[in-house]
């Protein structure tokens, strides 16, 4: 580690959904870049994949983590009131695995860095990115991305959730960064009269780099190709057709 002007490589990772295969294609990633640190910012093993494997390889990393709304999901409820993306996982639920989600917490303050999932105060509020009228995810107005901001300590404000990779800049002239996802490229939340979606356009792994040099950070938002096909089959054995469409091409059905 490094003093405060010095440069500092802080890998990024987000709403990783127990993708273990993106997982893997993003660490090694983060290995070519002499990243001094990742830090994760939750949705860690919801979803119809590889939660296990997921599981095994984050408790054994021990990354700075913040919890997210799928992670928290599975720990203030019963499994019958579980979602759809939570029921796969209860089978990978061991002592192990609930006392690491138990002990994740909401925000994190590391390097001088904010971690949340959502907003500050909330798992579930997107921050950077808001529906448009065709239910699309796009780029929130400046002023409702400062608004949450308020009084947060931190050089850079990062935050999952919306599964859309951005680096925003603050009129306080601070960034605020959402990483994109590692494992869900896309997804569609099919409850309301117009379904809200987020779409990458590209199956790929995203993740952040972020380097600090002279003072300054600067962010750059990676797309990592990997092979899918073994989570596209787990999808397809969930007879999950969002999953499958997102995972081979980073969109989802209308
Ligand atoms: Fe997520």
């Amino acid at each position: 580690m490094t003093g405060p002007g010095g440069t500092l490589r802080v890998a990024v990772v987000a709403d990783i959904h127990g993708n273990s295969a993106a997982l893997d294609a993003v660490l090694a990633d983060i290995a070519t870049t002499g990243a001094d640190l990742t830090v994760n910012l939750g949705d860690c093993l919801s979803g119809p994949l590889d939660a296990t494997g997921t599981a095994e390889r984050l408790l054994g990393l021990g990354l700075p983590t913040v919890a997210g709304n799928h992670d928290r999901a599975l720990i203030d409820r019963p499994p019958e009131a579980m979602g759809s993306w939570e029921r796969p996982v209860i089978g990978c639920l061991t002592p192990p695995v609930l006392a690491w989600l138990h002990s994740l917490p909401a925000t994190l303050a590391v390097e001088g860095l904010f971690l949340c999932h959502g907003t500050p105060v909330s798992d579930t509020e997107p921050w950077l990115d808001r529906p448009g009228p065709d239910g699309l995810l796009a780029l929130a107005p400046l002023d409702a991305i400062d608004a949450p901001a308020a009084g947060v300590a931190g050089a850079v404000l990062l935050s999952g959730h919306t599964h859309i990779a951005r680096a925003v800049r603050l009129s306080d002239g601070r960034l605020a960064v959402n990483p994109g996802s590692v494992g869900c490229p896309a997804w569609a939340d099919r409850r309301g009269r117009v379904p809200v979606r987020a779409e990458t356009g590209a199956p790929d792994a995203r993740y952040a780099l972020l380097e600090r040099r002279g003072g300054r950070w600067q962010a750059a938002l990676r797309a990592v190709p990997y092979d899918a096909r073994p989570m596209v089959a787990l999808a397809r054995a969930a007879a999950e057709a969002d999953w499958d469409s997102a995972l081979t091409t980073g969109r989802v059905p209308a």
